[in-house]
């Protein structure tokens, strides 16, 4: 097997070879016939960036901050579930390199490892609580709770999963967690997704059909906010509508996402939906995005969409299933050495989002095949 690994996608290529393919496949899949999914990085290529020359790049910064907490670069891992299927250390090995990496991590309601374990160890790096809003409130509340006393910086709070979209491949393959590994944060073995059978449909959507609230409204956000001190940033947004409702409600921040493609298939790719979104929240809250994300320019082109940082899932877990906390760091340092080679190459020197020039000044729209500015 290759170790010279040169981008992402070459970590990809390691990962299914290591990963069992039900694991993989759950991992990679997205929903139905994986149109947003495949969208989600096409978008990147239907942008072009216009590099300036001669601006002194020797040196170039790449930190920002999130919600206060200051980062080495606007690049975060996303919350991606049951993490110890790619890698026995799982999220603790992912926390380890987001500190090292000095970036922020968002640990999945569905880790593998408790919000404790995962808080030791980070060791004072950034964290942030992903959230799914359970029928049972009190349970709900609890999870919180323990984010507040562990050290937690915000709530990400997952809104685009009433239900699970339906991923052809885990219903194939009757996904569920192998019988060693359950979702940590819960006791019992119904909520900890760890019953023995879940028939012969993909166990996940089993599960959240049984646990996850579809009852949720713009109300439980409000109900959110009254319930924590923490920071509270609606996950799943993709209209400007939806952001002008989350900032009606009082969120913190909004994160542009389509959960990789998993959920509803057909709806825009993130990067195209970014622009409605930062135009309807006019600076009023931090926007984010994911999905998709997959090189340094890809980051870049987020930023001079209005994005004020960038999450990735999957690109972690090729890292952590090829070599663990080592393979996760390096899968966020290439793409942090990438992030600064384009900044340089592009005429950038700063990644803070006031420093980067806007589309007009950075993009070019190649679907419609011009040099015009939109
Ligand atoms: C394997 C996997 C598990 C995920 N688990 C969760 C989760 O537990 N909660 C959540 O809000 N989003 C979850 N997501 C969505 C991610 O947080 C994020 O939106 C998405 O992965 C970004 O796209 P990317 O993988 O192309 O970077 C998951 C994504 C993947 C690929």
């Amino acid at each position: 097997m290759s170790e010279h690994r040169v981008c992402v996608s070459d970590y990809e290529v390691d990962a299914q070879k290591i990963l069992p393919k039900a694991v993989y496949d759950y991992y990679r899949s997205g929903a139905d016939q994986q149109q947003t999914l495949e969208d989600n990085t096409a978008a990147f290529n239907r942008w072009r960036l216009r590099p300036r020359v001669l601006r002194d790049v020797s040196e170039v910064d790449t930190s920002c901050s999130v919600l206060g907490q200051p980062l080495s670069a606007p690049l975060c891992a996303a919350a991606t579930a049951m993490q110890r299927m790619a890698h026995p250390d799982g999220e603790t090995a992912t926390a380890r390199a987001c500190k090292q990496a000095q970036t922020g991590m968002m640990l999945s309601s569905w880790a593998t490892s408790t919000i404790e374990e995962v808080s030791v160890a980070s060791d004072g790096g950034v964290l942030w609580m992903q959230l799914y809003i359970y029928k049972d409130r009190e349970l709900t509340l609890s999870l919180v709770r323990r984010a507040e006393e562990a050290g937690y910086k915000a709530i990400f709070v997952t809104v685009d999963t009433p239900y699970l979209g339906r991923r052809w491949d885990d219903v194939r393959n009757r996904f569920k967690l192998p019988s060693h590994l359950s979702m940590s944060n819960f006791s019992t073995e119904s909520l900890a997704f760890s019953e023995g059978s879940y028939g012969n449909d993909s166990g996940l959507a089993v599960y959240v059909a049984k646990a996850i609230d579809p009852t949720l409204s713009w109300d439980d956000i409000a109900w959110l906010k009254e319930h924590t001190r923490l920071p509270v940033v609606v996950k799943g947004i993709l209209t400007g509508e939806d952001a002008k409702q989350a900032l009606s409600h009082g969120v913190d921040g909004i994160l542009v996402s389509n959960h990789g493609g998993r959920q509803l298939d057909g709806v825009s790719a993130t990067l195209d939906a970014l622009e409605e979104v930062v135009q309807a929240v006019r600076g009023r809250c931090e926007v984010y995005l994911d999905g998709g994300v997959r090189r340094g320019t890809d980051v870049l082109k987020a930023l001079a969409l209005g994005a004020r940082a960038v999450f990735v899932g999957r690109p972690v877990l090729w890292g952590l299933a090829c070599e663990g906390e080592k393979g996760v760091i390096d899968v966020l340092t290439l793409l942090k050495d990438e992030l600064r080679l384009a900044m340089a190459l592009a005429g950038n020197t700063r990644a803070h989002i006031q420093s980067i020039p806007t589309k007009n000044l950075l993009l070019i729209c190649n679907s419609i095949g011009a040099t015009v500015h939109l």
